[in-house]
């Protein structure tokens, strides 16, 4: 397993842009090695940013668009058109201004009833993109974009909820009693298996978390971002307000942008 890098950044604005530098050049070493580029995407507010550059020069002519393969990390139980959905977020800001074949699209519809079974139809969309067997190992995502809430929650990996301990099943649903809520998440066995894993977290609101998670004592359940442990590289690029709280050691050899 490669060593972590994080990078600090001075705002997300400047993250961002180093995020969609990070994008470019992912995508073209993808796709010159295998023929495409497979991203989850994340949710929440912080990538918006990033997708938004990625539609706008110099970014969006060096990507070649059609030959990426678009998923999500997790996926709020609404219809894809309702405000806080992850999918609809990346379709306005990103999805929707560029040259990307629907199919190429693959949404997790988590606004359905039957939760578990749009959990095991997502797993099947994976494994036929992956051309792989649904009980066989985890496909590798090259790139998967990762926030972290101020819990230290990642994707809708949430403290103490059940989606922590599934170590089989690359989909799952997940009750989240801190939302009195439910979602659709990946679970660990699909995020570590990413060849990058890309946290990108901004705001004050996440600095007492993120130290304990970069630099605290192992406490997975509490601390879910700390279970992702990639077989690739693992990236954190932060902003300098959420690593306000970093030890001085950890922050002094990554200050960047
Ligand atoms: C979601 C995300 C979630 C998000 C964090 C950080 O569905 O909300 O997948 O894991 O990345 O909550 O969200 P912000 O970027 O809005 O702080």
């Amino acid at each position: 397993m490669p060593a972590r890098v994080i990078r600090i950044f001075r705002d997300v604005e400047t993250l961002s842009k180093a995020a969609a530098d990070e994008f470019v050049r992912w995508a073209g070493e993808a796709v010159a090695a295998r023929g495409r580029f497979t991203v989850a995407l994340s949710g929440g507010s912080t990538p918006k940013w990033l997708y938004q550059l990625l539609t706008t020069e110099p970014f969006r002519s060096q990507i070649d668009w059609g030959r990426i393969e678009f998923f999500w990390g997790d996926e709020r139980c609404v219809p894809p058109d309702d405000k806080d959905s992850n999918y609809r977020m990346a379709r306005e800001a990103m999805l929707a201004h560029l040259p990307i074949p629907a199919e190429h699209i693959h949404r997790m519809e988590a606004e359905r009833a039957d939760r578990d079974k749009a959990a095991r139809d997502y797993e099947a969309v994976l494994a036929r993109v992956f051309d792989v067997g649904i009980d066989a190992e985890p496909p590798a995502i090259d790139l998967i974009l990762l926030g972290m809430g101020p819990d230290g929650h990642t994707a809708s990996l949430f403290p103490h909820t059940k989606a922590l301990d599934e170590t089989r099943r690359w989909v799952v649903p997940n009750h989240v009693p801190q939302l009195n809520t439910d979602r659709l998440t990946l679970t660990r066995p699909i995020l570590n298996r990413g060849r990058e894993v890309l946290f990108l977290v901004a705001g004050a609101d996440k600095a007492e978390r993120l130290a304990e998670v970069l630099a605290g004592p192992a406490d997975p359940k509490r601390l879910p971002s700390q279970s992702i442990q990639p077989e690739g590289q693992l990236v954190w690029f932060v902003d300098s307000a959420a690593a306000a709280r970093l030890p001085s050691t950890l922050a002094r050899e990554n200050v960047q942008g």
